[in-house]
């Protein structure tokens, strides 16, 4: 063969590698409103920035008939690119070969790109389109299932870890985005479960299609597997760029810096207006994220998930912040088992990237119940204990009002080595709430009384003038500064800014038993 036949050649295969499963499969993805995996990878990289590895990889399986059948690639299209300039390593799973199923090879290809991810620092980005372990490889499926997963573990906490479901992922399949850091899900189109329908319906005799069981605003609303719901696969490419720019390459990089940002949405003056004057009433925490964060830099992450708690990435001076806050407008902002969750593991996702947290307390407390207890919200609400505990990055607590009982110390307290804590005038930060307080302390004294309920009222009205406030907190250093709402901004701005160099160190140890 001629050098020029030997570069047609090369020429040749590369063409052949671009058409993954055909053009027929292809049609038939387009047709299902599914992109392909090259066309996603385009969407979520830098024009041009795509550099493959191993696009000549096959398989190497014989039984079943299939050393007749071979793609070059072998379902699975990865390599490594750049998002707003930054490195990041993917890999997409392409469904028109055997419908994106996970063969050896097609396995050692994603453990590549993670490994490389690895060694070089930077994120991992998976995008899942695949119908589970390649059955005519049995065994051999399942070991590389298993590397991967091995692989998604050891990442944990070096490399940001996103993953991106865009049709099928199940059985076995569902733990790599479990243990990846943010799952992506696309409506109508992806879907995750353990077992699916059929099995379901045999075992327990439930009946339910794919969207009802696994759809992605099933695991977006209910279960909370899935932290973001995409409208269609360009936002969901779209999202991964947004959120990736919150975060660090590795856990030893700061987060990237904005030089464009703009002053806050909401006033000083809203802020000042914000908290109604009975307690009965609620308001929205977005109004007080929206007055302390740049404009438009908040980005919620499970915004349809246990929304009596609010999470989500935002800069501060164009500089990256986690946000949790209660949210009022729902459950009052107690704390039950799901937000407890989801509060837990995005604190331990910033305290991970070096990424400083802004906690705003409004919570009456644990969501009392049966329920709860029986469900183990000791179990889970000692999760977000433990996460503010361990977590060493600045932390900048304001409370906006109540602050009772566990949930004051749970929620970046002092005492959880919160760094500087803020207590609006309207904030209550007391053992519990005051009608609770004064049935205990007072109870034969209410018994007792010819009007009971005039003596219980005037007792409520005594202790919520005495200890339903800040000042008490603050009179021990629990609270350095009692501030105007409208100072918030500006207080958190200097907070930022006077820890940006902090260390705190942690007792050496293999690792904590976080309660799971
Ligand atoms: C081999 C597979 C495959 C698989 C799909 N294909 N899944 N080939 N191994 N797991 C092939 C199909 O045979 C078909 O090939 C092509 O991919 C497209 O699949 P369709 O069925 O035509 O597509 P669709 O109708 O959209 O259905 C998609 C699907 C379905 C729901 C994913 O294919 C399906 O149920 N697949 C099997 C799922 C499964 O049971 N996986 C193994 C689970 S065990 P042709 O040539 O006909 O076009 C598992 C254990 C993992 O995953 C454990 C990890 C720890």
């Amino acid at each position: 063969m001629s050098t020029a036949d030997k570069l047609a050649h090369l020429r040749r295969l590369r063409d052949e590698a671009q058409l993954g499963g055909g053009e027929q499969r292809i049609a038939q993805q387009h047709d299902r409103k599914k992109l392909t995996a090259r066309e996603r990878i385009e969407l979520l990289l830098d024009e041009g920035s795509f550099v493959e590895l191993d696009a000549f990889v096959t398989h190497r399986a014989t039984d079943f008939g299939l050393d007749d059948e071979r793609y070059l690639g072998d379902g699975v299209v990865s390599g490594h690119g750049r998002v707003d300039g930054r490195l990041v390593f993917v890999y997409a799973q392409d469904f028109t070969v055997f419908g994106g199923s996970l063969s050896e090879a097609h396995a050692e290809k994603i453990c590549k790109v993670m490994d490389l991810a690895m060694s070089t620092g930077a994120p991992i980005i998976g995008l899942s389109d695949s119908g589970g372990a390649r059955i005519q490889e049995g065994v051999a499926s399942l070991g590389g299932y298993a590397e991967i997963f091995l692989r998604n573990t050891l990442a944990s906490g070096v490399v940001p870890q996103i993953s991106v479901v865009m049709g099928p992922c199940a059985g076995g399949a569902v733990y790599s985005p479990a243990i990846t850091d943010f799952t992506i899900m696309v409506d109508g189109s992806s879907y995750m479960f353990v077992t699916g329908p059929n099995v379901v319906k045999t075992v327990t005799h439930e009946e339910i299609d794919l969207e009802g069981l696994g759809g992605a605003r099933v695991h977006n609303e209910t279960s909370g597997v899935a932290h973001f719901l995409a409208e269609g696969e360009p936002q969901a490419m779209e999202l991964t760029r947004r959120i990736l720019g919150y975060m660090p390459q590795n856990n030893i990089d700061p987060p990237p810096t904005v030089a464009d940002w703009q002053a806050p949405e909401v006033s000083g003056d809203d802020l000042d207006a914000l908290v109604p004057d009975s307690a009965q009433h609620s308001y929205d925490m977005r109004r007080v994220i929206g007055g302390i964060v740049d404009a438009e830099s908040f980005a919620e992450v499970h915004a349809h998930f246990a929304r009596n708690v609010i999470c989500g990435f935002a800069r501060v001076e164009g500089r990256s912040v986690g946000i949790v806050a209660q949210q009022p407008e729902v459950l009052a902002g107690v704390l039950d088992i799901d937000a407890s969750d989801k509060a837990a593991r995005f604190v331990r996702f910033c305290d991970c990237f070096n990424v400083p947290l802004v906690t705003l307390v409004d919570v009456p407390g644990f969501l009392p119940g049966v329920d709860q207890e029986h469900r183990g919200i000791i179990r889970h609400g000692a999760k977000l204990l433990y996460a503010y505990c361990e977590a060493t990055v600045p932390k900048v607590t304001v409370i906006t009002r109540k602050a009772y009982g566990g949930a004051y110390d749970v929620m970046s307290s002092k005492h959880v080595r919160g760094d500087l804590n803020f207590a609006w005038p309207t904030a209550e930060i007391a053992v519990m709430g005051v009608e609770g307080a004064v049935n205990i302390i007072f109870h034969d004294r209410i018994e007792e009384a010819a009007d009971p309920n005039a003596e219980r009222a005037t007792l409520v009205a005594e202790y919520e003038a005495r200890f339903a406030n800040p000042y008490v907190a603050a009179a021990r250093g629990y609270v350095d500064e009692v501030i105007l709402p409208s100072e918030t901004r500006a207080r958190v701005v200097d907070a930022l800014a006077m820890l940006q160099g902090k260390r705190q160190a942690v007792p050496a140890r293999k690792h904590g038993n976080i309660p799971l």
